[in-house]
């Protein structure tokens, strides 16, 4: 048995630990029978299901002969293909562009645009196979994307591996498949902050996404213990922020290890991840956080706080009590950072935390307290939403929209075209849906993939909580409460986290993502209707060793 999690947050109502200890696991057990419907046993193990796959007569099999033929704007898919291809088989693949002559009976894999296909959405897709060939078709660029990631499931695992390998009947059964997201916002957060992660570690992880149809890369690049994001105004972000003199020792904060921990991106990491993500569909949303989970911008520039008082890049998790100021000087601080940003990040969205800010410092600080006479904040939450206005009206005027957690509602609403990211699974998401603003469901509940996710002996140390994979895959992003015909289109989706206190490596990070992530893109993509956790788990067994051929360190 898992003893009862330690609070490693510092115990305030509201964070993280304090929420592992309110999750209701009957509740858990009754949406696990109730998830039992009779369906057919998966035929193919396509993982998120598509919305229809239907199995043809026999099967196509590639050869040294066999072509790609691609749509001059499906290019870069079809290279990302051919490279896998070429990689697994040790054949050539040449690449035709769509106007090349047809050689009618040669076998090929065809990836095109097709307009009329329109009425399954930029990200739906068609897939036909039949023993000559295969082709894959789409109204636009995305939809062809996630064509080619079926296709890449057909056929056997092994084409995942790094290397050649030789034997293998590279079988594509014939199938036909359409297929289209139920979700716009399929997201994955990665908190490189607590433990910074290379640069190829987060480029495999998007690789991963893609597999699983993920589409946005939430990027916490700073917290109290890291800042990981080359800024040019401000260099001793990276120069002081980066590094901390050690971490905590497990949950003991008593306890340090006496090992310095650090790394940054520069800014041409960040333009590399950015790229590499868009080739695979992939938003990449950074998350510079204010103005609590700040203090490793105090250890660079003591003067944006609210005392003097010198502090380092915290070297305990939990929350600190040292947060920004309000004075304009911060503000200016804040908004030359967000220009950088703005300008390294394509996303519309960018987010800027506004969770769990302690009230003690601006409760304290004269000037904080004149701040909130003249702007006529009665609470430090109205201060915080005031300070979220100013933000979001900056990121407005570079024509984005603010994200921010659940917190932004606490004092006011939030600044025009915000989205709140849901976490607090008690608040937030039904309150937002009701006010009609766009929500991003993120609850702990059932998306918090650092807490355990098995009770047997010898799970490594996590932060606490226990999360399964049927309690991931009974997620369900619209609250029932809404279920009524109340408007829900403003849901665009939701995300899994993985705080990484606890997640001190890269491989760290895949066991606690993995298979957990696939059960969460299956709810982000799939019709709710045929979710099926007898059907998911029959189709993860040959999934998992996709991951084995990919090296992924997994979960069961
Ligand atoms: C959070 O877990 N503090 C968003």
């Amino acid at each position: 048995m898992l003893t009862p999690p330690e609070d490693t947050r510092g115990g305030a109502v509201g964070t993280r630990s304090g929420i592992i200890a309110a999750m209701a696991s009957p509740l858990v057990a009754a949406l696990l029978l109730s998830s039992q419907a009779a369906l057919p046993p998966a035929l193919l193990a396509v993982v998120p299901r598509p919305v229809r796959i239907e199995r043809g007569e026999g099967a196509f099999v590639l050869g040294p002969a066999t072509r790609l033929r691609a749509d001059a704007s499906l290019r870069r898919t079809a290279e990302l293909l051919q490279e896998e291809l070429r990689r697994a088989t040790g054949w050539s693949f040449p690449l035709l562009d769509s106007f090349a002559p047809a050689d009618p009976g040669a076998p090929e894999i065809r990836l095109r645009i097709d307009r009329s296909l329109a009425g399954l959405g930029s990200e739906g897709y068609r897939l036909t196979s039949t023993p000559g060939g295969v082709e894959i078709s789409a109204a636009a660029a995305a939809g062809a994307f996630y064509g080619v990631q079926t296709l890449r499931q057909l056929l056997p695992p092994e084409l995942l591996r790094k290397a050649k390998t030789p034997g293998v009947r590279w079988e594509i059964p014939a199938v036909r498949v359409e297929d289209r997201p139920r979700f716009s916002w399929r997201g994955s957060h990665l908190d490189v902050a607590r433990h910074f992660m290379p640069k190829r570690a987060v480029l495999d992880h998007i690789d991963l996404m893609a597999l699983h149809k993920l589409d946005v890369f939430h990027w916490h690049l700073t917290d109290d213990q890291g800042w990981r994001i080359e800024i040019r105004k401000y260099p001793r972000l990276t120069e002081v922020g980066s590094r901390r003199r050690e971490s905590q020792l497990g949950r003991d904060e008593e306890k340090g290890d006496g090992t310095p921990h650090g790394g940054f991106y520069t800014q041409d990491d960040v333009r590399e991840v950015v790229r590499y993500a868009a080739e695979r569909f992939v938003t990449v949303v950074p998350e510079i956080e204010m103005p609590g989970h700040a203090q490793a911008i105090l250890a660079a520039y003591p003067d944006l706080g609210n005392t003097p008082a010198p502090v380092e890049v915290w070297t305990r998790w939990g929350i600190s009590e040292r947060v920004l100021s309000v004075d304009e000087r911060t503000i200016a601080f804040l908004t030359d950072v967000l220009a950088e940003v703005v300008d390294l990040f394509p996303s519309t969205y960018v987010h800027v935390g506004g969770d769990e800010v302690p009230p003690a410092e601006w409760e304290a600080s004269p000037a904080a307290r004149e701040r909130m006479r003249e702007v006529g904040a009665r609470s430090p939450e109205e201060l915080h939403s005031w300070l979220m206005g100013r933000v979001g009206a900056f990121l407005a005027s570079k024509g984005r929209r603010l994200v921010g957690w659940d917190e932004i509602l606490d004092g006011g609403p939030p600044p025009p075209g915000a989205v709140v990211m849901s976490w607090r699974p008690a608040k937030g998401g039904l309150e937002a849906v009701r006010a009609g603003l766009d929500v991003v469901m993120a609850p702990t509940t059932h998306t918090y993939l650092d807490y355990y996710q098995s009770k047997e002996p010898g799970e490594p140390l996590a932060i606490g909580g226990f999360l399964p994979l049927e309690t991931v895959y009974a997620f369900e992003p619209v609250p029932p409460e809404l279920e009524g015909g109340e408007r829900t289109s403003c849901i665009l989706g939701a995300q899994a986290q993985l705080w990484t206190e606890f997640l001190a490596t890269p491989e760290a990070v895949q066991y606690m993502a993995w298979p957990r992530l696939a059960a969460l893109a299956e709810v982000v993509w799939s019709p709710r209707e045929s979710r099926d956790l007898a059907d998911f788990r029959a189709r993860l067994a040959p999934h998992l060793r996709r991951l084995d051929a990919l090296g992924v360190r997994h979960g069961s």
